[in-house]
């Protein structure tokens, strides 16, 4: 009540604008109407001056009484002030509206330099935390997924869900090379096992939902759940068989290839190693013996 302060209007300078322009079409339809009532009543005037009192009765161009003539001519003027209020004179006006568009391309430009001022500055920054990130990746990465297999010359690694040939030092190095690892299989050579193998975490891979397994075996529904299960471990394993070694090529950073030097008869075979993506590291030979009825060489890739 007391020394209470009168609001200041809350109207900027584009309300004002929008509010001008709304009381400028106010008057401009309220002329137009005028028009309107102003041509009917001179219209009715007209004709009653022409045939009523008799003005200008002899005035008869093309035939016609002369009101005929005005009364076209003043609704043309009529329909021309209506078109131009109308379909010229959009409601907020052409200059208006280019107005409204120049202001806003130009506070777009603003920005638009302001987003490229601040994107250069941290530029340097976000190259350096990419690069930071891939090393930091490289660094952390420690997990080498190994392929091991025991293939012939022609590639077969086995034949009625067995292998095709018993090698002794193959097993060794099997087992030491797989010890204390995940190894992953797929469902048909995890069954071509007796029973798991000891000191080795077995992830088997099967489309069934139902495949029961025993007790420390994991079950999986894909080669990539089996690496997931195993990404902590430094060395997974794929160990087989044809289908899993397929579907491994991609994932692998290695190969612990035993190539027995003969070519078997065989259902299942090894995928071709392309030379172009594996560069072989080490190679051994291993001579026929008692043992061993086949040359073999042990031979490790690596992917380029
Ligand atoms: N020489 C060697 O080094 C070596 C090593 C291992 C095995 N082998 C030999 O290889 C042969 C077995 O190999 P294989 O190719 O017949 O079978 P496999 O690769 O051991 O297993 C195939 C099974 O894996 C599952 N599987 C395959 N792809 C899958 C996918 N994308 N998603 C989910 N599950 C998938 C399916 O199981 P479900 O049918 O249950 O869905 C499929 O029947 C045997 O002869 C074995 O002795 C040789």
């Amino acid at each position: 009540m007391f020394g209470k302060k009168k609001d200041k209007p809350q109207i900027d300078k584009e309300q004002l604008e929008l509010i001008q322009n709304a009381q400028r079409r106010i008057k401009q339809k309220k002329r137009l109407y005028t028009h309107f009532v102003i041509f009917l009543i001179g219209s009715v005037l007209l004709i009653a001056a022409n045939i009523g009192l008799g003005i200008g009765k002899e005035i008869r161009p093309f035939d016609q009484d002369w009101f005929v003539f005005v009364v076209i001519l003043w609704l043309v003027l009529l329909v021309y002030h209506f078109i131009n209020v109308f379909v010229f004179n959009k409601f907020m006006g052409k200059d208006w509206e280019q107005n409204q568009l120049d202001k806003l391309v130009a506070e777009q430009k603003i920005r638009i330099e302001k987003i490229k001022s601040e994107l250069k500055k941290e530029a340097p920054h976000i190259a350096e935390s990419e690069v930071y990130n891939e090393e930091l990746k490289a660094k952390t990465k420690h997990s080498e997924l190994t392929i091991i297999a025991a293939a012939g010359e022609n590639d077969a690694i086995g034949k009625d869900n067995q292998l095709v040939w018993n090698l002794a030092d193959d097993m060794k190095r099997f087992k030491e090379l797989t010890s204390g690892h995940h190894i992953i299989m797929g469902r048909k050579t995890f069954e071509s096992f007796p029973k798991p193998l000891p000191n080795r975490t077995h992830v088997v891979i099967s489309r069934q939902d139902d495949y029961q397994v025993p007790e420390g075996v994991i079950k999986v529904n894909s080669l990539e759940a089996a690496l997931d299960i195993a990404e902590n471990d430094s060395q997974p394993f794929i160990i087989g068989g044809g289908e899993i070694y397929e579907l491994s090529m991609e994932y692998a950073d290695k190969i612990e290839l035993t190539r027995v030097h003969a070519d078997f008869e065989a259902d299942t075979f090894f995928p071709k190693i392309d030379k172009t993506v594996w560069k072989e590291i080490e190679n051994t030979f291993h001579k026929k013996d008692s043992e061993h009825a086949y040359e073999f060489s042990f031979i490790t890739y690596i992917k380029k």
